[in-house]
């Protein structure tokens, strides 16, 4: 561990170059103008956390004043003890009696190319008739809904629907499996699963339905799936259990008042991987959610009434949760989302809705820039970018390359660049560039956020010296923090809170500059990111043997230039079965049916054996070492042999 945070520090060293100082037009009018600014919030904030997220609450709308801002008793932390309030309720009604009533909150257009609006009082009213459909089968307050849809304006409807009502949301991204849907299902234990006939990705219909069915056949705390009417593929509905969604909101009440929820109601459990197989169930709340949602949005984004704001993450992900649907409309902005894939129906689609919409603020991930940079630049070219003045990131670290090209080419030189860090479990932004305030360094998410305690430590908790690398860790209570892992708080106790004794461990190595900046080096643990997405190889390990042939298997990542890191797994067969080319599509669709696309192994390597330790442990950094080594050499279906490797290197552990 300690060695893979020291190699990647001397490559963070080698890159840390250039400072881009926030462009003076934009800081002229920014929320937050200057490095001093900055500063002295950050100071204040250092000084009393509390009343910093105090008053940020202040900002939205409550039912009932909270007694007291945070009661915390390691690990668990309630944030805004006593008050009530509801998400939707300041997603939306609060704007209905301003001029904001009939602003745009949504703007969609679906990858064949139909656009739809949704003023403030349409989606008020949209999503009132969906949760009184919700409750007229039977969902209550604390229920559990699952929602598997595609990016369709209905899935941001369903989950405002679910939190008015105080029914706990768990989407689940549509290009999982049904096996996946169904192992979300089951351990959320959801009485509801919303989903559409299907979803467009890359001109063909994903049939999300059909998944919906083979998962609910394993999943019996399931009392009804509602379906939108989409993508008009041919469905098989079930009586009794499935209902139309435009029949169930035809016969309901548009009348449907916010519930007065506490403040640590559950609102939404997300999976996301960890480093054991089983996916875990992040478990967020309302006020301190809410809370440090809006004031990211507004201050990171340096959010305008006047933007168009469009953040391409999925619903299925945490980023889609608070910066697709939550934080723009908790600030009555205007969002604009997009269903389908980035290069459909050609490599200029992004540039083209950038130019049709007049987008002004884009947040997007490094793999998606390096896809497009690959590209060329004629395709931005081809499009009036100029309505653009903030690009963001997030997801992984950003090589400085496509940093710069991401500056020049989409930004014009002239917008700033927010590296935006955080996790599915920190639930909102922790370390970011305030774009009018903070110089950025490409490559960096640069500070910690006023009220975020985040800092780089040793093994002990002590904090490293400018500098040197380390653990990435937070050290006080944040408000959108996760409060458990769903089920299992030994669980969230161990994962989170016991690696560094007291702190919250984030999982990332990490390395502070000379200025305090903040470098990510990316995961310690058993946890790939492809794409920006956390998957676990124990995870995929598991698929794996659960064929019929394969004995063992050991996944790791390897850099790939596009995705940042690709999966490859090394698979010893079952006596008696012979490596094939067939059979490496085979895994690999193996694999993609029990988990999703997303895991779909970049490559298998079959072998006689696994290099382990004495104590049986496989050597994963050998195993890293051989896949970064490039292409495989001879036919592609060869043998490794690891016995003497392993031999030579037994006593190295
Ligand atoms: C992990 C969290 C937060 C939404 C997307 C991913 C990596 C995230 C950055 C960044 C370097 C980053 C970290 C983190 N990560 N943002 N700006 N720079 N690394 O959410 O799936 O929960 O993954 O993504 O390794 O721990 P997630």
């Amino acid at each position: 561990m300690e060695n893979a945070v020291k190699e990647r520090s001397i490559d963070v060293l080698l890159r840390e170059g250039a400072s881009f100082p926030p462009p003076p037009a934009f800081a002229k009018t920014a929320r937050v103008p200057s490095k001093a600014a900055r500063a002295k919030l950050t100071a204040a904030a250092a000084k009393s956390p509390e009343k910093f997220w105090d008053a940020a609450a202040r900002e939205l709308f409550w039912f009932k004043p909270w007694r007291k801002t945070l009661q915390w008793k390691v690990p668990h932390a309630k944030w805004f003890v006593g008050g009530t309030t509801n998400l939707s309720y300041n997603c939306l009604d609060r704007h209905l009696d301003g001029p904001r009533r009939n602003k745009a909150a949504l703007i969609w257009e679906g990858e064949p190319g139909e656009v739809r609006t949704y003023t403030y009082l349409q989606l008020h009213r949209e999503v009132s008739l969906f949760a009184n459909g919700l409750k007229s089968l039977g969902v209550a307050k604390g229920d559990r809904v699952a929602i598997y849809m595609p990016l369709v304006p209905e899935a941001v409807i369903a989950m405002l629907a679910c939190a008015r009502v105080g029914a706990v949301h768990g989407v689940v991204f549509g290009g999982f499996s049904a096996e996946a849907l169904r192992d979300r299902i089951n351990d959320s234990q959801a009485k509801i699963v919303v989903t559409s006939d299907g979803g467009w990705r890359k001109g063909a219909i994903l049939r999300l339905k059909d998944a919906v069915d083979e998962a609910v056949k394993g999943s019996p705390s399931v009392k009804a799936v509602v379906v939108l009417k989409h993508a008009g593929n041919e469905i098989t509905i079930n009586e009794g259990m499935d209902h139309w969604w435009h029949r169930l909101t035809a016969k309901s009440s548009p009348v449907c008042p916010a519930e007065k929820l506490d403040s640590e109601h559950p609102l939404f459990i997300l999976y996301t991987s960890g480093s054991t197989g089983k996916p875990k169930g992040i478990l967020h709340t309302t006020g301190g959610y809410m809370t440090q949602v809006a004031w990211t949005t507004k201050n990171v984004f340096d959010l305008r009434e006047e933007d168009v704001y469009w953040c391409t993450a999925d619903v299925g992900w945490v980023t889609g949760h608070s910066y697709l649907s939550y934080g723009p409309l908790l600030n009555g902005a205007t969002a604009f989302m997009y269903e389908g894939a980035p290069l459909t129906p050609g490599p200029d689609r992004f540039w083209s809705m950038i130019a049709r919409h007049k987008i002004s603020i884009f947040y997007t991930a490094p793999t998606a820039i390096r896809t497009f940079m690959r590209l060329g630049d004629s395709h931005p070219g081809k499009h009036d970018l100029t309505s653009l003045r903030l690009l963001g990131t997030v997801g992984e670290p950003i090589n400085p390359e496509a940093w710069k090209w991401y500056r020049r080419t989409i930004g014009g030189e002239r917008c700033p660049i927010v590296d935006t860090w955080w996790q599915t479990e920190t639930g909102a932004i922790m370390i970011s560039p305030l774009p009018g305030a903070t110089a950025a360094k490409p490559g960096s998410a640069t500070l910690p956020l006023p009220g975020v305690d985040a800092d780089v430590v040793d093994m002990q908790g002590k904090s490293v010296p400018l500098g040197s690398g380390g653990y990435l860790v937070v050290k006080r209570p944040w408000p959108s923090m996760l409060r458990t892992i769903w089920g299992d708080d030994e669980r969230y106790k161990a994962q989170y809170w016991s690696q560094i004794p007291g702190m919250y461990f984030t999982g990332d190595g990490a390395r502070k500059d000379k200025d305090g900046y903040i470098w990510i080096l990316g995961r310690i643990d058993d946890v790939l990111n492809v794409s920006g997405h956390r998957l676990s190889t124990m995870e995929i390990e598991s698929a794996l043997v659960g064929h019929a042939y394969v004995a063992e298997s050991a996944v790791v990542g390897r850099p790939d230039e596009i995705h940042g890191q690709a999966v490859c797994a090394f698979v010893t067969l079952k006596g008696g079965r012979t490596p094939s080319p067939e059979l490496k599509d085979e895994l690999r669709e193996f694999v993609a049916k029990a988990i999703g696309a997303i895991a779909r192994p970049a490559e298998i390597r079959f072998t006689d054996s696994l290099p382990k330790t004495r104590s049986g442990k496989i050597m994963r950094r050998l195993l890293r070492e051989i896949a970064a080594g490039g292409a495989v050499k001879g036919d592609v279906t060869t043998l490794e042999d690891f016995g003497i490797l392993a031999k030579l290197q037994q006593d190295e552990e």
